[in-house]
């Protein structure tokens, strides 16, 4: 909030000086009519103006690189609140090996999220980071890829497991693999035999508070992300996702009816190129879309079963040619029992005929009272305010991102 004041603050005085120039130039040039350039007040106005509220909580402030933790506070929807490895130090990777399942080697990812203190995580140079099996994190921490490249890749994933409060954040994910499984440490203190992964890029299990925000999704053997076994308060934002046929698994079995506490919001991510169903699939949850962009689904964009409860608000849905139309669909229960699951579209912009079957009850905000949802904006601003979704923000030191 504070940061979104001081950068109108600024674009306010941009304004201003513009204005000044522009009435001085008036008086002293022929050539007043022609509009002037203004490099620096269009980048404080890309940077702090026109995105979304998520991106304005940090992404103006030209000393991030400083301010790393800063956010920390900056989780909206059921992941707010989340704030990783802000109480602890700052740990550097320095060495993108993954030899050592074991026994990592200090400066490795591996290394890092195994350690049972809190640790803000940063990189110390652009870096590809194959796994050699999958990442098993302890709770508290911030993967912070700002500043550098850094792509998890051609390797198995992360696995979220009886963790909570963390944030992923800057990350390129992709051509994700299982993970053979073996003898693999899981705790700092703990070293066991491990089954195959799944080859999820990132899988949430029994955990929560976990923010994944700015990361670029695509192409892996399973699922891009899954939250499962009652993990709940999770916010995905700022996401691109591409390239993949089920992409997000929120609940994974019929059979698992504690999966009910799960609550997802959805925020400011674009689905675009590539994609074919599962954006996401929830099963008993709660999950609300709130001003994403879907560009491209080939068999449905939001689906669910066991009376899951989905609330899409403000978003833009374009069907793609020959693709399907229906933007939602149920898994296997009659009309008679569908047509109780909460699933409403509200100010969502519909195009080349696109549509969303709703169903349930239309007065559901006053059943959810309380719920930290994200109030939604005009779906016409959804291109905009998803314009710089993923990894590639290319933040430079002593620069607003
Ligand atoms: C890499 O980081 C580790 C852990 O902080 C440290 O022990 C090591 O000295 C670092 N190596 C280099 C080359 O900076
Ligand atoms: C989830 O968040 C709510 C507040 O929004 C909190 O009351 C609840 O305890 C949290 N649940 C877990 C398991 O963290």
């Amino acid at each position: 909030m504070e940061g979104s004041r001081g950068c109108n603050l600024v674009y306010i005085l941009c304004i201003v000086f513009a204005a000044i120039v522009s009435l001085s130039m008036a008086h002293n040039d022929k050539n007043a009519g022609t509009p002037i350039t203004r490099p620096h007040c269009k980048k404080t106005r890309g940077g702090c103006v026109a995105y979304n509220p998520i991106d304005k909580c940090w992404r103006c402030d030209r000393h991030w690189a400083k301010n790393r933790k800063r956010l920390a506070n900056c989780a909206k929807g059921f992941g707010h609140g989340t704030y990783g490895g802000k109480k602890g130090r700052v740990y550097v990777v320095n060495d993108s090996s993954d030899e050592h399942v074991i026994s990592p080697k200090p400066g490795t990812l591996r290394h890092a999220v195994l350690l049972p203190e809190p640790l803000w995580i940063i990189f110390s140079a652009d870096m590809t980071i194959r796994l050699t099996q999958e990442l098993i994190f302890a709770s508290d921490k911030t993967i912070d890829g700002r500043g550098f490249d850094v792509h998890v890749a051609g390797g198995a994933g992360f696995m979220l497991q009886f963790v909570h409060n963390v944030i992923i954040h800057g990350l390129h994910m992709y051509d994700i693999v299982e993970g053979s499984g073996g003898m693999i440490r899981s705790k700092h203190d703990h070293v066991g035999i491990r089954g195959r992964s799944d080859g999820d890029a990132i899988s949430i299990f029994r955990s929560s508070q976990v923010w994944v925000d700015h990361c670029s999704f695509a192409r892996s053997y399973d699922g891009l992300i899954d939250i499962v076994a009652a993990s709940t308060n999770v916010t995905i934002s700022n996401c691109h996702f591409v390239k993949h046929d089920k992409a997000l698994l929120f609940g994974a079995s019929d059979k698992t009816p504690e999966d009910k506490i799960i609550k997802v919001t959805l925020a400011y991510n674009h689905f675009g190129r590539g994609l074919t169903q599962r954006l996401p699939a929830v099963r008993f949850g709660f999950v609300h879309v709130v001003n994403n962009d879907y560009t491209e689904w080939h068999s449905y964009a939001i689906g669910g079963a066991d009376g899951a409860t989905i609330i899409s608000q403000g978003n833009r849905f374009v069907a793609a040619d020959g693709a399907r139309k229906e933007v939602t669909k149920r898994e296997i229960a009659p009309e008679s029992v569908w047509r109780k699951w909460t699933w409403r579209s509200e100010g969502d912009l519909m195009l080349n005929g696109a549509y969303f079957r709703q169903s349930g009850n239309p007065h559901w905000a006053k059943t959810y009272k309380g719920y930290p949802l994200i109030p939604a904006l005009p779906a016409v601003n959804v291109p905009h305010l998803t314009k710089f979704v993923g990894a590639s923000l290319n933040c430079k030191r002593g620069v607003a991102c």
